[in-house]
């Protein structure tokens, strides 16, 4: 009798324990995935310079430049949603998308912006 309750004593410690492991694995699951989608938050600086730049820092093939106020003021005339679009669709030069794999609308939108000013 004593035998089996020590059995069963040590097999609820080793529930435990697994049960601890399993929460230990969880939450380095769940530190990786914050880790992760934290890194997936670029900054648009970079973001800029990784898709955008190439053409509107030095406004190859024709690209309105950024900081070129006069002529950004003149394109948000058509208003973000258009340029957005614009942007995803592409344009005679630009590439669909901007270069930009997985950019969101709310990335170009505060893309568009950041080149603007
Ligand atoms: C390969 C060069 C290139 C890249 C890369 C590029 N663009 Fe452009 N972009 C252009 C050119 C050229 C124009 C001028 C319109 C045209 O001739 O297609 C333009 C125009 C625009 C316009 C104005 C559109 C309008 O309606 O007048 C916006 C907004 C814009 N780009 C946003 C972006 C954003 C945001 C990115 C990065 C995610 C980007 N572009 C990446 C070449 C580029």
């Amino acid at each position: 009798m004593s035998f089996l309750i020590q059995f069963l004593t040590q097999s609820l410690k080793d529930t435990r324990s697994i049960f601890n492991v399993f929460r230990g694995i969880i939450s380095a699951f769940l530190l990786s995935m914050a880790v992760i989608s934290s890194a997936s938050a670029v900054d648009v600086p970079t973001l800029y310079k990784a898709s955008c730049a190439v053409c509107h820092d030095s406004g190859a093939l024709n690209a309105p430049k950024k900081g070129d106020k006069t002529k950004w003021e003149t394109i948000k005339k058509k208003g973000m949603p258009a340029l957005v679009n614009g942007v995803k669709s592409g344009m005679m030069q630009m590439p669909a998308g901007g270069l930009c794999a997985d950019c969101k609308d709310e990335d170009y939108r505060q893309l568009i912006e950041y080149m603007s000013q």
